[in-house]
């Protein structure tokens, strides 16, 4: 019989493609997401995409926050895990909120691991981030790097892992499988689920992609003076479907006896710069991506990529697309939903 594995933040970005990896690989999933930062549409799509598997897939439109439903959800079936994506991300928008983004990312995970426990569910995997390596002394960042935030939202991500060795210190029932991804970008190769960022992007290819569509004039690199092969800013890209895979690997980690509560990065392990990423999605989408060179943003790390040996021998997982691939999938989603879900055709 398949497993039931509950996704908090299941409509948004990761969570999205995250679902429709779940559903084809026969798990059961039921989303519960807030909309605050994603739409309905996304499900209706994961849906299309699942064909035979779509009737695996539940909906529930709840915060985190409202522990009576989340209650009702959890006492109504039994669920062999959750995957842990609902929160909010901008790094910006926490530093003029950080009450908000400790609210809601904090105590949205707290009444989470409240439920849980109250009905025996002791399995979880959570998305984590590289922003807890702050910027690193070294690269490729390993797991044991030491850890620090340069924002609020960075410290919800380094508090919550904090939370989840406490919890599974006290209670080693618990299996807590914490994924550092680095930057995710891309879309399923179908086009027709991908990120629809509320608002002005703040994040590199979801701007390039609204530049590319004509939504925006043009892009402003964020430094050209740093030590780095052409002076722009270093990261590890990674397709959004190796991602969504890399959960399904800690899914299935999870019925390892010997896990406790364990972190892996998921990234490439290669540096990609912003002027290689935007002269990759020139090539692809044949568009002209008019750049304004900028002043560097203030927190930006030089360079960020991981050490991705750990996931790879203990989740025998391993990301398999290129820069290529990123940026064609990334067109083909843009090209085929300009103003993203509420407006596309
Ligand atoms: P997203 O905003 O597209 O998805 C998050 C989803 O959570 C949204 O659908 C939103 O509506 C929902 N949500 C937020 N607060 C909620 C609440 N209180 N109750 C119910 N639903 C709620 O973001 P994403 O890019 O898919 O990121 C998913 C997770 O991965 C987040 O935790 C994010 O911090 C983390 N992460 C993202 C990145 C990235 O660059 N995208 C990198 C590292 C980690
Ligand atoms: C990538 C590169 C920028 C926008 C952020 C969060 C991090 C994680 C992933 C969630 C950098 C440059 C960007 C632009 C630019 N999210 N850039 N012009 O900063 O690595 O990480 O997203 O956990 O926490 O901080 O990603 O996509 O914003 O930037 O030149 O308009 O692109 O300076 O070098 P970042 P990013």
């Amino acid at each position: 019989m398949s497993q039931n594995i509950l996704v908090t933040g299941g409509a948004g970005y990761i969570g999205s493609h995250t679902v429709l990896q779940l559903l084809l690989s026969g798990y059961r999933a039921v989303v519960v997401d807030n909309l605050d930062n994603s739409s309905s549409v996304a499900i209706s799509r994961v849906k299309e995409l699942a064909g035979e598997h779509a009737s695996n897939l539940d909906f529930h439109k709840i915060d985190l926050r409202d522990k009576p439903a989340l209650e009702k959800l959890f006492a109504s079936m039994k669920f062999y895990a959750v995957i842990h994506f609902a929160g909010l991300k901008a790094v910006g928008e926490s530093v003029q909120k950080p009450l908000m983004y400790y609210d809601n990312n904090i105590t949205g995970t707290i009444i989470l691991l409240e439920v849980m426990v109250a009905h025996g569910c002791k399995n979880l995997v959570f998305s984590s981030s590289a922003t807890v390596y702050g910027s690193p002394k070294e690269v490729p960042c390993t797991e044991e790097l030491p850890l620090s935030a340069l924002n609020p939202y960075g410290r919800t991500k380094l508090y919550i892992e904090e939370i989840c060795r406490d919890v599974h210190q006290s209670d080693p029932e618990w299996k807590i499988i914490l994924l550092r991804y680095f930057n995710p970008v891309g879309a399923h190769p179908s086009g027709h689920i991908g990120e629809d960022p509320c608002g002005i992007p703040n994040n590199l290819m979801p701007f390039v992609q609204q530049v590319a569509v004509g939504r925006l004039p043009s892009l402003k690199v964020f430094g050209n003076d740093y030590k780095t092969k052409d002076g722009t800013g270093v990261r590890d890209y990674i397709h959004v479907i190796d991602l969504a895979d890399g959960h399904i690997a800690a899914v299935k980690k999870l019925a390892d006896p010997s896990v406790g509560c364990e972190v892996y990065n998921l990234g490439t392990g290669k540096g990609t710069s912003v002027l290689e990423m935007v002269t990759a999605f020139e090539k692809v989408s044949g568009k002209k991506i008019p750049l304004v060179m900028a002043a560097r943003r203030p927190g930006d790390a030089e360079i960020v990529y991981a050490a991705n040996g750990k996931a790879e021998r203990e989740l025998k997982w391993m990301a398999k697309y290129g820069i290529e691939e990123m940026c064609r999938d990334q067109w083909n989603w843009a090209s085929k939903n300009p103003y993203g879900y509420e407006k596309s055709a």
